[in-house]
């Protein structure tokens, strides 16, 4: 059945995937040196240049996503108790249904802050706490890591959650962004595009698969289990969580950003004995893919490290994929505010295969 390999389905300014090199370079910039250094607002300001003509810069940007996250937490406060019985990406997906359409800087702010302001709220919930507002002057980082724990966030999180905002914040066409350009093809409006991308973006084969990466290294437990438990998830058939990529033939630039973020994090603990487990259950992994699938370029994903670092950040592993929202939403809008101004209606064409009209006898 085709998927699209190798069909230019647009042209963007916004981000270069060389999957034959495992380079990723977003909007001039190389992945690695946004991990190091970039933040959720520097972040935001790179990918949506351009795009708005009221787009503030620097500190009136940062304030700007404050003040939206107290409107958007004000906003859907009423609602959060309902939307908190679904999973938390469904919550975060209705939450997100409930920010009127449009396609200004406003709308792109509010769809900003709501991953970042609704992944903490339902976690709460869901733990049978109250929910905690915004603290407009906060970076998002920090502001999201305290509205999860209560506790003001060390410069450590913050700066790992920031690493992990920028290493996903842009992809090129993957399955959410395309769904995304769709929606804005029609110019449906900028909410929702990216209801098409979070709806895309849940299955376990793209932003679904950190939970279930975490699931496997529990289920595998300790490295002596490792090589026997994962021949036998091949053996039923079942794909290793956090490798193989449709573009990347090599390793994904992104796992050794995400690997370098949570170093200086000193995790230990639980946390400190997932890391650990982690690396060896890579080795293993790659080392049985590579036995078993020759000639198959599986190698390490985005997903494998993510699991590691947002467990270690205090996120649940069923809300990851609500953290992944928060940092591939500003990839979304600014796709999205592209092929609105400068693209056509996304109208491919299928091949019918189905039976002929039957002859009149
Ligand atoms: N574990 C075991 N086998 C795998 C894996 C894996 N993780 N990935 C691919 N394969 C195998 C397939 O079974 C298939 O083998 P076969 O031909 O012997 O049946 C072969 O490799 C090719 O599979 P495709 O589905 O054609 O590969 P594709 O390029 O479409 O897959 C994908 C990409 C979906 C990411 C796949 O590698 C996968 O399912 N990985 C696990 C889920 C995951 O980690 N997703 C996150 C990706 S990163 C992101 O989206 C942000």
């Amino acid at each position: 059945m085709p998927s699209l390999d190798d069909v230019i389905a647009a042209e963007t300014v916004l981000s270069d995937v060389d999957g034959a090199n495992g380079r990723l370079i977003i909007r001039g910039k190389p992945v690695e040196e946004l991990a190091r250094s970039a933040t959720a607002e520097s972040v935001a300001a790179l990918l949506l240049e351009g795009f708005f003509d009221d787009m503030p810069k620097g500190q009136k940007l940062a304030t700007a996503m404050g003040a939206a996250r107290l409107r958007l937490f004000r906003r859907l406060q009423p609602h959060l108790a309902a939307i908190a019985s679904l999973s938390p990406v469904e919550a975060l997906r209705a939450g997100m249904a409930l920010i009127p359409d449009g396609d200004d800087l406003d709308t792109a702010l509010m769809l900003l802050a709501a991953p970042v302001v609704l992944t903490p709220a339902i976690i709460r919930l869901r733990r049978g706490e109250q929910p905690l507002g915004p603290d407009p002057r906060a970076s998002q980082a920090a502001d999201m890591l305290r509205m999860l724990s209560g506790v003001a966030a060390t410069d450590a999180a913050s700066r790992a959650l920031n690493a992990y905002l920028a290493t996903v914040c842009e992809h090129g066409l993957n399955a959410s962004t395309f769904a995304a350009r769709i929606a804005a093809s029609t110019k449906a409006g900028l909410v929702s595009a990216a209801m098409a991308g979070i709806s895309a973006l849940k299955g376990p084969l793209h932003g679904g698969a950190p939970g279930p990466v975490l699931d496997m290294l529990d289920a595998i437990g300790q490295a002596g289990k490792a090589e026997a438990w994962l021949r036998q998830a091949l053996g039923r058939g079942e794909r290793l969580m956090g490798f193989g990529h449709r573009i990347y033939r090599v390793r994904d630039p992104r796992a050794d950003a995400l690997k370098a973020a949570l170093r200086p994090l000193g995790i230990a603990g639980a946390s400190g004995g997932r890391l650990a487990l982690a690396e060896y259950v890579e080795r293993a992994a790659l080392d049985v893919l590579h036995k078993e699938k020759p000639g198959r370029p599986l190698e390490t994903n985005v997903e494998f490290y993510t699991a590691v670092l947002l467990d270690a950040l205090g996120f649940p592993s069923d809300s990851f994929t609500c953290v992944f929202v928060a940092g591939r939403m500003p990839g979304w809008i600014a796709h999205a505010r592209e092929q609105e101004v400068g693209g056509r209606l996304i109208r491919p064409q299928s091949r019918y295969v189905g039976p002929a009209p039957q002859q009149a006898a």
